[in-house]
């Protein structure tokens, strides 16, 4: 399968758009592809209202930072035009996840355009208008902000490894199924492929609900890339062999200070990368970036179900359904399971934005950086 895409030079990373807006003769929808049925089968869940929008994010149907600003910002829409409570929607939505902050970013971006819309006099139907066109307009930045990462992220690791033929190490899912574009982390191993330049991609299965294995094998594998699956406690031996020449992942917030939250196990990462030299590359949208969280220890790290560590999925059973899978622990285990950790800024060689690269890391430097991205 994977060389049937590999000379093309197009994107083929999925087949079905992660999200989409329809309007359907019965009313507005929102259209996801259900990540919880991926490699098994491209299914799409269709959201008619934020309550389903919502429960799609809590099960991860819909996810990845940029991603879920774009739902959070299409919910906002939904709720609008279809007449429901604007504000109790934003409300539910924003709170659907804490740790990606680009969640209430993007339900801010639409609540306030469609308040903006109201402010001025309009009608609801136009307000609703306005709430739709600024999710729009976001989910086309971030397919832009993407492109430009994958930019300065390929002329960073020339910069680097100025050899070439880069053996790349990443974590969780960073592609287009997680963007309006080709991704954060994922698009610059992307880049580097098209230059010729990229190896092997190293992909970590992540744990417990195996976005790597199920969500980057698949992009991976319809880009036509090199890659090779491994358990997340493989990257230590990985490293020592000396077979990773960068880890490029992509992050959920990034406090002023230059610490940053992504899925559990990329702070390990951090340190494997350090003790063996190789830099650790943070790939991220400047909305990712949050000057609110002062630090790493204020960033809110969402702790999941139990379950998704004592069960594994059965066959055709969503990662995330609740007794459905199957026992791997005896019955009444309790399980310690943060979504999310945090890498210290000390442990990151660079964080490249669509802005540009920030290295080394410091609050200084990433203020500057979100300034000049707000044209300040
Ligand atoms: O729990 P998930 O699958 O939403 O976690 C996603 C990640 O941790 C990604 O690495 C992160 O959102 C960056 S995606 C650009």
């Amino acid at each position: 399968m994977a060389d049937q895409y590999a000379q093309s030079g197009e994107d083929k990373s999925t087949g079905i758009p992660a999200i989409r807006w329809d309007e359907p003769p019965e009313g507005p929808v929102v259209v996801l592809l259900d990540q919880t049925r991926l490699p098994a089968e491209e299914v799409e869940l269709v959201c008619t209202d934020a309550p389903a929008l919502v429960e799609a994010i809590r099960s991860l149907a819909v996810r990845g930072a940029p991603l879920l600003g774009i739902a959070g910002a299409y919910g906002v829409a939904l709720a609008a035009a279809r007449g429901f409570d604007v504000e109790e929607a934003a409300v539910a939505l924003a709170g659907a996840r804490p740790t990606a902050v680009n969640l209430s970013v993007g339900v801010r971006r639409a609540r306030s355009a469609y308040d903006a819309a109201l402010a001025r006099g309009a009608g609801a139907e136009q307000a609703a208008e306005a709430a739709l066109a600024a999710a729009r307009q976001l989910h086309r930045e971030d397919a832009e902000a993407s492109a430009r990462m994958a930019e300065h992220g390929l002329a960073l690791l020339g910069e680097l490894l100025p050899g070439g033929g880069h053996r790349i190490l990443t974590h969780c899912n960073t592609g287009s199924l997680v963007s309006g574009g080709e991704g954060t982390a994922f698009a610059v191993a992307l880049a580097a492929q098209r230059a010729g330049q990229l190896r092997r991609l190293w992909v970590d299965e992540t744990r417990p609900l195996l976005q790597g294995a199920r969500l980057t094998a698949y992009e991976a594998a319809r880009s036509g890339m090199a890659y090779t699956l491994l358990t997340d406690n493989a990257a230590g031996s990985l490293f020592a062999a000396g077979e990773v020449d960068a880890v490029l992942i992509g992050a959920d917030r990034i406090a002023a200070d230059g610490s940053v939250a992504n899925k559990v196990g990329s702070y390990p990462l951090a340190v494997l990368a350090r003790y063996h030299h190789v830099p650790f590359i943070v790939v991220a949208p400047v909305t990712t970036v949050d000057p609110e969280t002062p630090n790493g220890a204020s960033i809110e790290v969402e702790q999941r179900a139990g379950y998704e560590v004592t069960e594994v999925a059965a066959p055709n059973v969503p990662v995330t359904g609740a007794g459905g899978g199957v026992p791997v622990a005896p019955l009444g285990t309790q399980a310690y399971n943060p979504a999310f950790d945090v890498t210290p800024p000390e442990l990151v060689t660079a964080i490249v934005t669509e802005e540009g690269v920030v290295s080394p890391v410091t609050a200084e430097a990433l203020a500057e950086m979100c300034d000049r991205s707000r044209g300040v």
